[in-house]
């Protein structure tokens, strides 16, 4: 095994343990962080870390931070104009041969094994390096600088993060942390103009949280299921937010991308949140909303969890059928070991329990991505870890009217 990621000046992976997915809680971790990296190799890390949080000099900042991001209206949503230049539909493009698009999830936490991740994508030399979500704690204008545009907080003492560049292009996904902070404004505001297709060199603007990649193969839908993933504080919590896709994206499928569920080619589902989990909460709604586009199985790769897990095909009735691929692994902390399943009916094939060895003393596993590499009907995925070795790979191909794994063979 490579020798695995030494301090590097960036976060530490136990400032994000067991992060809550409550905003509120979210906003209390931010508070406990310390403003520089911990002295290697690190003491045991503190059992109760939010604690730092309830310090007087954090705990006013905490609940000023709080209310005000908190209790604001969600930012516009963004769509696409059917008329304009860019309606959000692209054709994938690669060069000898072959179309290589880097996937990461919840990578954005600003952690040494994030720059780690991040260097092995630039390594992979992307035509597409895509982003399922998450920027922590809460998403905001300084967060979404530090953590995910590469730009050094002044105030603080840690080496900033920047997200690859793919070569065609870079996006990002809507997760629920990037909604936290005024309704979105570091990912809306800040973010998307920063990605998009990629022309001389330069970012072209992601016009919207949602896009669709394309060519005589294959096809590459991003959802957004981070905008409906928030309500009103309090409210919020008796009405739980189901991850609906808003109506403006429904139109776009409908009307610009013409998404059609007799389209004989493979298709590759990205989204922040999971349809379905062995073990964590399921969002079905999304599913099944795409049911009125999609008639076949897919290929889904989602992130939220902080895990990887390769899923069997699974669906629920009424909603489309998915081979759930969880790579929420990016960049926080693996808790080890897995949960017990709350849901037993979703079957893995494979899930990444190994510990990494690591310099803050963690019972942890392994951080990571994905890289895909598209030849003609050919799809060849490989998850590779924060050390740059390869946990699992598979091999699938899109025959017209099927989705078909080719290596390895898939249980019976
Ligand atoms: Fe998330």
């Amino acid at each position: 095994m490579t020798p695995p990621i030494v301090d590097d000046g960036h976060k530490d992976l136990q400032d994000f343990r067991n992060l809550p997915r409550a905003p509120i809680l979210s906003y209390l971790q931010k508070q406990a962080q310390p403003d520089a990296p911990r002295p290697k190799p690190a003491a045991p890390t503190l059992p109760y870390p939010l604690l730092a949080g309830f310090l007087p000099n954090r705990l006013f900042k905490w609940a000023f931070e709080y209310l005000r991001y908190r209790f604001a209206p969600r930012q516009p949503f963004p769509t696409y104009s059917a008329t304009g230049s860019d309606n959000g539909v692209y054709e994938l493009q690669g060069d000898a041969g072959e179309i290589r698009i880097a996937l990461a999830g919840d990578w954005a936490s600003g952690t040494d094994e994030a720059a780690g991740v991040a260097k092995l994508i630039t390594a992979f030399d992307p035509h597409y390096a895509i982003h399922l979500g998450d920027v922590y704690y809460v998403g905001g204008p300084a967060e979404v600088d530090e953590n995910f545009l590469g730009i050094r907080d002044p105030g603080r003492a840690y080496a900033p993060c920047l997200w690859p560049t793919g070569s065609r292009g870079s996006f990002a996904l809507n997760g629920n942390h990037e909604m936290y902070a005024l309704g979105g404004i570091g990912y809306f505001r800040i973010m998307l103009p920063k990605l998009g297709l990629t022309v001389n060199g330069k970012p072209q603007g992601q016009g919207a949280s949602f896009f669709y990649l394309h060519n005589e193969h294959w096809r590459i839908l991003a959802i957004d299921t981070g905008y409906n993933s928030v309500g009103w504080p309090i409210v919020e919590r008796i009405f739980l937010p189901k991850c609906a896709l808003p109506p403006q994206l429904l139109d776009w499928l409908r009307t610009t991308v013409k998404l059609d569920p007799k389209d004989p080619r493979g298709l590759i589902l990205l989204s922040h949140h999971q349809y379905f989990s062995r073990y964590d909460d399921w969002y079905l709604k999304p599913a099944e909303q795409l049911a009125e586009f999609i008639s076949r199985p897919v290929l889904w790769f989602w992130g939220h969890e902080h895990r990887m897990a390769i899923y069997e095909e699974f669906g629920v009735n009424g909603s489309i059928r998915a081979f759930g691929r969880c790579i929420g692994h990016g960049g926080l902390p693996i808790e080890l070991p897995f949960p017990r399943a709350r849901h037993e009916q979703c079957r893995i094939e494979f899930t990444d329990e190994r510990e990494y060895p690591n310099d803050e003393k963690l019972r942890i596993g392994f951080n990571g991505f994905a890289r895909l590499v598209l030849r003609g009907e050919r799809l060849d995925i490989e998850y590779v870890d924060v050390c740059g070795d390869v946990a699992f790979t598979e091999t699938w191909v899109a025959r017209p009217g099927a989705l078909a794994r080719i290596a390895p063979t898939p249980r019976p």
